[in-house]
């Protein structure tokens, strides 16, 4: 009797002892299984009373339950105590502590270029619109006197988009210039427009080169538009885009939809000149296939590279920058 009384009295004051330096719900309720659990200290002592012989059984019996409750007891307390004592420190409040950062998406640098080049045409008068990324050969090609079988086509290394029914000969645009055929069916001159858009090419990429990108068609039709002009409007733009100072030079290019055609390229060191854009005199041709008199009208259009125009503006070397999804590039464009 002794021994049992002695056992449970070593077990109430290591129970207790050990509970109070215990910190964590977690070790709390490790010290409730070893003490108070199904297979716990408590239940193996009264699994082994019953084949304790003794005449003062009773007593012993009712040391052990009211052991039981007081450990339970004890197990509450602790647990509210360690409640409380959590809720005061989250109730402390430091104002001093950095603020969570406010992780948000951001605008596309080729999408920002982009805003920023329309932006600039607009001051200059000139009106936005877009257009389908689908195109028929006749609008991509045809129209703008590139007729099939022609080298002229090789420029454009084209994807097809496979016939359906009677949808045919479609592609994915190759260049924004289609546009520039469907704005002339549409509005009679005087015609100041950009077109922003996707353009598509079946293409190996390079540092220079995508096989999906932006481009902006510009195009201005009116009577008495001459060359002059568009050198003027375009070395304006490129002030506006890359700087006061910014020097800009046209020099001798050929595309099929305008004559006599150019390209412009941007000083951007030194004698380092990147081509920014093609451009030109509207063709005669192209004017008359949208029944406009080349006699009594003029314009002059441009092609230009968006990323091309970002990778000048921001000194990024590789286009596929662009679209590899790399956070710790676009976060440099929030
Ligand atoms: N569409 C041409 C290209 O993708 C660019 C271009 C050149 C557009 C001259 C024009 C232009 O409007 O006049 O390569």
């Amino acid at each position: 009797m002794d021994n049992h009384k002695s056992y449970l009295k070593t077990l109430e004051s290591n129970a207790i002892k050990s509970l109070e330096t215990l910190q964590t719900l977690e070790e709390i309720e490790n010290w409730r299984i070893e003490y108070l659990g199904r297979k716990g200290k408590l239940s193996q002592f009264f699994q082994s009373f019953k084949d304790i012989k003794n005449k003062n059984k009773n007593e012993l019996g009712t040391i052990a339950n009211d052991l039981k409750i007081s450990l339970e007891q004890y197990y509450k307390k602790k647990i509210n105590s360690i409640k409380s004592s959590k809720l005061k420190i989250n109730e402390i409040f430091d104002y001093s502590l950095p603020g969570k950062p406010n992780i948000s998406g951001s605008i596309h640098p080729t999408i920002q270029m982009m805003n920023e080049i329309c932006n600039a045409f607009s001051s200059l008068g000139f009106n936005i619109y877009e257009g389908p990324e689908i195109e028929s050969e006749e609008y991509a090609f045809d129209k703008l006197n590139i007729p099939s079988n022609h080298p002229a086509r090789d420029i454009w290394d084209t994807i097809w988009v496979e016939n359906t029914q009677e949808l045919e000969s479609l592609l994915l645009r190759p260049h924004t210039s289609p546009m520039q055929i469907r704005i002339m069916e549409k509005y009679p001159p005087p015609i100041r427009v950009v077109v922003p858009g996707k353009c598509y090419r079946y293409e190996a990429t390079d540092n220079t080169h995508e096989w999906h990108f932006h481009q902006i068609e510009g195009l201005v039709v009116d009577t008495n538009i001459n060359f002059a002009n568009m050198k003027s409007t375009l070395f304006e733009f490129a002030r506006l885009i890359f700087g006061e100072q910014t020097k800009a030079r046209f020099r001798c290019d050929f595309f099929p939809f305008v004559e006599p055609g150019a390209e412009m390229s941007v000083n951007i060191k030194d004698d380092e000149w990147l081509e920014l854009m093609g451009a030109g005199m509207v063709h005669p041709k192209v004017l008359q296939n949208v029944n406009l008199d080349p006699e009594i009208y003029s314009g002059f259009a441009f092609g230009l590279g968006i990323e091309r125009a970002a990778m000048i503006r921001f000194g990024i070397n590789n286009i596929r920058d662009f679209y590899s999804n790399d956070f710790q590039f676009l976060r440099q464009f929030n």
